[in-house]
């Protein structure tokens, strides 16, 4: 799979470990025969991540048998990272985005009429479990934890679904539980100890500037360097700010900061797009005057097309 070579490739020229890598690529071709189907499940990711500490971190925790919590700020590569991996060891996916009405049959299935009697449908977590695919509990800790008691026995050594009436189902040994939460963000909760205590967590860093850098330039192939630069300097002056508690977390915003760059490529003036990608995300006018004075210091508004080739 060309996806594949390509990010293995990245990869060791990275330094990402190579025995780790081999025993990846291993991992995937010891796995059962998939259907097309499944293969169809196999993300394509929308863009390298980039950070080879992470990678062996992570990698080593799959290829131990564990499940990974990555925990961090928005916008730290969380859902990034889990395609990349999913792509590496060649995993179909299911994605469960959890939230404050998450039950047991969301996540595992639940009796469905299909015309002429009653049978199991099941659900996302059960699939990845039957068919050794990787499921990504997103968000995990917007869910109330009692609701998610039902996942304890499928997440520890037992690895097995038990849906009452139905078949106890034992989790394919390829399958692996990748959550993602993001502390403190609204309408979170702590995640218990109980559940915490399945997960192996990776506390998920800042972007490096350098491949801050190779993001930028991966997603804007004609983006000028001087003005990459710029929105570099940029996004870590901010993040500095909210590290001082000048400003919120709300301008630290990675997926902002490339959404604004996307509208220069229209034409967009940089301020305005600035504007919509970062500034008025803090609702607090004092706020947004202190991050626009950031901006302005360093960025001159010009018509976005400048910003690029
Ligand atoms: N280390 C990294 N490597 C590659 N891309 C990164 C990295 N860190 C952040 N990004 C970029 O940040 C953006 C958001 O990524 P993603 O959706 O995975 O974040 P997240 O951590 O899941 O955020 P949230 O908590 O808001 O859901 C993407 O455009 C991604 O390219
Ligand atoms: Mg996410």
């Amino acid at each position: 799979m060309k996806v594949k070579e390509n990010l293995i490739q990245l990869l060791q020229k990275d330094g990402v470990d190579s025995d780790l890598l081999n025993k990846a690529q291993a991992y995937a071709s010891d796995a059962s025969v998939l259907t097309q189907e499944l293969v169809a499940r196999i993300p394509t990711p929308e863009c390298p991540y980039y950070g080879r500490e992470i990678w062996e971190a992570t990698v080593a925790a799959l290829l131990s048998g564990r499940n990974l919590l990555l925990s961090g700020p928005k916008a730290t590569g969380k859902n990034i990272l889990c395609e990349n991996l999913a792509a590496l060891f060649e995993r179909p996916v299911w994605d469960v985005s959890f939230h404050v009405g998450m039950d047991a049959a969301s996540m595992i299935g639940a009796d469905s009429f299909d015309g002429s009697r009653v049978v199991f449908k099941p659900g996302p977590v059960y699939l990845a479990g039957k068919y050794g695919g990787f499921a990504v509990l997103d968000e995990i800790n917007m869910a109330k934890n009692e609701a998610l008691a039902v996942l304890h026995s499928v997440l520890d050594h037992r690895r097995v679904i038990d849906v009452p009436g139905y078949e106890r189902l034992q989790l394919h040994p390829a399958t692996r539980f990748i959550a993602t939460m993001n502390y403190g963000y609204e309408g979170t909760r702590e995640l218990n100890e109980a559940l915490a205590s399945r997960f192996l967590v990776i506390a998920m860093p800042i972007i490096s500037e350098e491949n801050l850098c190779r993001v930028l330039e991966g997603r804007f192939l004609t983006i000028r360097k001087s003005w990459r630069d710029q929105f570099v300097k940029l996004f870590y002056e901010l993040n500095d700010k909210a590290e001082h508690a000048e400003i919120s977390e709300r301008a630290v915003d990675l997926r902002g900061l490339q959404d604004a760059i996307g509208l220069m490529q229209f034409g967009i003036s940089i301020r305005t797009a600035l504007d919509m990608g970062i500034v008025n995300k803090c609702f607090d006018p004092h706020e947004q005057q202190l991050i626009r004075d950031v901006i302005t210091a360093r960025i001159p508004d010009r018509d976005g097309r400048e910003v690029f080739d």
